[in-house]
């Protein structure tokens, strides 16, 4: 068998959209409060996409950026892959959008669906292309437009979200740096805990699901809270014992960011201080498969991650989905 590339991160890249909808924004449209919405999920403020911004327009602005950290032109790109649920249109793809936008002519491109967890099955995917030699270099979004379908009548579900885009450019880095492990689930008799019923196969767009309010996010908060603990727990703590690690190791955690309180219990389970968790949710709520690149690329930016250190990323989301990946990052810091 041939020698296997490690792979890492290369240079990220984020970009969220300028409108901001702040809590006391929502208390004018739903029967909510900033009170409620503070304690109950520490978010503050989210950003919303304009009328006509979507998904591939946010994911083309935070490619630029990561691809232009990672000083890679978009035509060396071997593949492209967006993880999303809330893509431009059903098909073509977004990523095939984005190739396009980006002039990334040689690139392979295609859209993953595994919803908050789409980032980590996004890296893990792409990066098997470039451990086994096939690829060199490869760009992976997390982007979303949930104010798209969410119903903003419903407080149940309106204050939670947000949109945003996130990305990272994957290629070869020094030997045992990069993705140690990765550690991917997933439970499909949860579906029905969090899911958008219509405009599928099974339920097409018409008249009668549009009034029924079908194309909206539909969510069982309470169940969806108590999976969301166990499985980050779980799947850092797979992911540590696969890459030979244990939570003392751990430098940086970055969680899918989709509720402080679950943030909190997953980082108590696992016994890890604060200042090592990465958090944003006040300012962004929960951004899907764009939370975790978001949070990543601005703590980099920050400062705050460093050559050598170890990351566990890790993630839940519907499917139901989870994910987790250990990463020693392999940027060195500029002079
Ligand atoms: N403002 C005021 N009151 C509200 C609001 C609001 N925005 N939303 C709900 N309430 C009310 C409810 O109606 C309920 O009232 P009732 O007791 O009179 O019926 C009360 O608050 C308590 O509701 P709970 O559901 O018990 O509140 P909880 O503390 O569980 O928090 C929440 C709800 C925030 C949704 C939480 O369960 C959660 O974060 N769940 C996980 C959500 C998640 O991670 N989703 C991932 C989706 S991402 C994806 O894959 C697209």
């Amino acid at each position: 068998m041939h020698k296997l590339n490690s792979v890492g991160i290369l240079g990220t890249g984020a970009y969220v959209p300028e409108k901001v909808l702040t809590n006391q924004d929502l208390e004018k449209m739903v029967d909510t409060t900033d009170e409620w919405i503070v304690t109950r999920t520490g978010i503050r403020e989210r950003r919303i996409s304009g009328a006509d911004e979507a998904s591939s327009d946010l994911a083309f602005h935070a490619s630029q950026r990561a691809l232009e950290k990672a000083g890679i032109a978009p035509e060396d790109l071997d593949l492209i892959v967006i993880a999303t649920v809330t893509p431009d249109m059903t098909f073509p793809s977004t990523a095939n959008i984005l190739q396009d936008k980006l002039g990334a002519k040689k690139a392979a491109a295609f859209d993953l669906a595994a919803a908050c967890s789409g980032f980590l099955y996004g890296i893990a995917t792409a990066s098997q292309f470039i451990q086994n030699g096939l690829y060199r270099y490869a760009l992976v979004i997390g982007v979303e437009c949930l104010s798209k379908i969410v119903d903003w009548k419903d407080r149940n579900t309106c204050v939670l979200f947000g949109d945003g885009a996130g990305a990272a450019v994957l290629g070869p880095v020094e030997e045992g740096y990069g993705f140690l492990s990765f550690d991917l689930g997933s439970d499909g008799k949860g579906g029905e805990l969090l899911k958008l019923p219509a405009g599928g196969s099974r339920l097409p767009a018409t008249v009668d699901t549009i009034a029924s309010g079908l194309h909206y996010i539909s969510m069982s908060g309470g169940d969806v809270f108590k999976f969301a603990v166990r499985a980050m727990g779980n799947s850092a703590e797979a992911a540590l014992e696969k890459a030979g690690m244990t939570k003392k190791d751990i430098d940086f955690m970055v969680p899918h960011q989709a509720n402080i309180r679950i943030i909190d219990a997953a980082v108590k389970r696992l016994g890890l201080p604060k200042e090592k968790v990465i958090v944003n949710i006040d300012r962004y709520g929960n951004m899907s498969a764009a939370s975790i690149p978001v949070a990543l690329d601005e703590a980099v930016n920050k400062g705050s991650i460093r050559y050598g250190d170890n990351l566990v990323l890790v993630g839940f989301g519907g499917g139901l989905t989870w994910g987790a990946t250990v990463l020693k990052w392999s940027l060195k810091e500029k002079e």
